[in-house]
């Protein structure tokens, strides 16, 4: 090691012996690439392999894929900026993070609950996250012992009934998932989430590729490429621009504070514009290959792309049931799913174990735990809205509905013009301006952050709430 680096070292370990003094344990990524890893794997989630490749099959394919990039471009990116800098800038956990950058803009400390608004949507969300990410784990294992095998659409709606209507499967599965994120969170940064995310993040990619490579192979790829991006505007409706929207808000982790806590981990070397630039694409091109994976799967066994959100839990089964090597294809899938899903699934948790920790000087072991046990009694709300408490709604809501109503359609996309509003008119220029760094790149973010992301915002508050149908 040269002098250089030793001495670098040393003062980065000093500072870092600075920020634990008065916080407790903060840790800080070991190097770019794992920061990069680690936002990549909140953003991908069951969002992009579930939810996009359905809303997707939903919108009649092309047009929405263009919508959507134009989302994730203008608005996404954008805000997705806005959340790691203040991160970054604030170095705590959120509602630490925007004490300190209200004080410093000089504006009421009131602003911290929009550090809190993010720590209890990653809780929230993750109760009922975890329920359909234990539904893909679970998969895994029904794939893996060839139960599609040459099943029939009935059997397989069948199965997957049961799975959601059986109260104890779904916790016991929604249990292993919470039980593998805790481990890691309790692991610490570089223990925990670093070694998770080396392994699953390359893991992703490549199980990813294999499946694109499968698809090419069933002869219908052609169609899928065509389905994704050969765009029939006459398919959208006023709706689908706002799917489109709430996706890509979704699907970039904004406003879930897992983004905020990881941006406080990240040192001041690193080029914002470009790191933001790299998850934000590295989220669409897995969305949009995935898309590539699973169409022509559909098409190549006759099935119909818009079957909603069992595009993943039935109509793919199917096809493994019936296409050579289904059984080791449908189990590399569900891997896949579950992989990205725990990625996420620990960006959710982080958001209160470093509150947790560096606020009430708790050590990762039992913030972990408390928030475990927390979210896993609110799990059951979620397990329970799909079976024995399937007939009690709140306006026509189960509890599962609730939840993801109050977060995806109120506390989110507020959340996220809270952002806009407090990086783009209430945090100096010249406070943005250091963090994001030089030139063109500054400027655009700037004029997008003020104006355009808080109007397209509302749109979507006003879809959520009903007004705008
Ligand atoms: N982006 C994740 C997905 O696509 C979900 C998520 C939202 C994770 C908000 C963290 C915060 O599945």
């Amino acid at each position: 090691m040269s002098n250089k680096s030793l001495s670098a070292d040393a003062v980065s370990c000093f500072e870092d012996s600075q920020v634990n003094a008065p916080v407790g344990r903060r840790g800080h990524w070991s190097s770019r690439l794992m920061f990069i890893l680690a936002a990549t794997g909140s953003a991908v989630g069951l969002g992009n392999i579930w939810k996009f490749p359905y809303i997707t099959g939903e919108n009649g394919g092309g047009a929405f894929v263009l919508l959507y990039l134009g989302c994730i471009a203008l608005i996404g990116i954008p805000l997705l900026m806005a959340e790691i800098l203040i991160g970054r800038r604030g170095k705590h956990s959120p509602p630490d993070s925007m004490k300190a950058l209200a004080q410093e803009a000089g504006v009421s400390s009131r602003w911290k609950l929009l550090g809190w608004a993010g720590v209890i949507t990653g809780f929230v969300l993750l109760s009922f996250y975890l329920v359909v990410a234990g539904w893909a784990v679970s998969y895994i294992f029904t794939a893996g012992s060839g139960a599609f095998n040459d099943a029939s659409s009935d059997d397989i709606g069948g199965m997957f009934g049961a799975l959601v209507g059986d109260p104890v499967a779904s916790t016991v599965w929604g249990t292993v998932v919470l039980a593998i994120t805790a481990t890691i969170i309790i692991k610490g940064i570089r223990q925990g989430l670093e070694r998770a995310v080396s392994i699953m993040m390359p893991g992703l990619f490549v199980i990813l590729l294999i499946l694109v490579g499968y698809s090419v192979s069933t002869g219908y790829f052609g169609r899928g490429v065509e389905f994704m991006f050969n765009p029939d505007f006459s398919k959208l409706t006023g709706t689908s621009v706002l799917v489109a929207l709430g996706h890509a808000f979704f699907s970039l982790s904004l406003a879930g504070g897992g983004m905020m806590t990881y941006g406080s981990y990240l040192s001041k070397d690193v080029s914002l514009g470009k790191t933001v630039m790299t998850v934000g694409l590295l989220d669409t091109v897995v969305a949009l290959i995935a898309g590539l994976a699973i169409f022509p799967i559909v098409f190549s066994n006759g099935l119909e792309p818009g079957a909603g959100p069992g595009l993943i839990f039935v109509t793919l089964p199917l096809a493994f049931g019936q296409m050579p090597f289904g059984q080791i294809v449908g189990v590399l899938f569900f891997v896949m799913l579950s992989f990205a899903a725990l990625t996420s699934a620990i960006s959710l948790l982080e958001p209160a174990v470093s509150w947790l920790t560096e606020k009430r000087g708790m050590t990762r072991f039992k913030a972990g735990v408390l928030t475990s046990v927390g979210i896993w009694v609110l799990s059951l709300g979620s397990v329970f809205s799909f079976n024995i408490w399937q007939n009690y709604t709140l306006f026509g809501k189960t509890f599962f509905d609730t939840l993801d109503y109050l977060t995806s359609g109120w506390i989110m996309p507020l959340s996220g013009l809270a952002m806009a509003v407090f990086t783009g008119w209430i945090m100096t220029r010249s406070a943005t301006y250091e963090e994001v760094g030089d030139g063109w790149g500054y400027r655009i973010w700037r004029f997008l952050i003020r104006y355009i992301v808080p109007v397209a915002i509302l749109a979507i508050f006003f879809h959520a709430i009903g007004v705008l149908d």
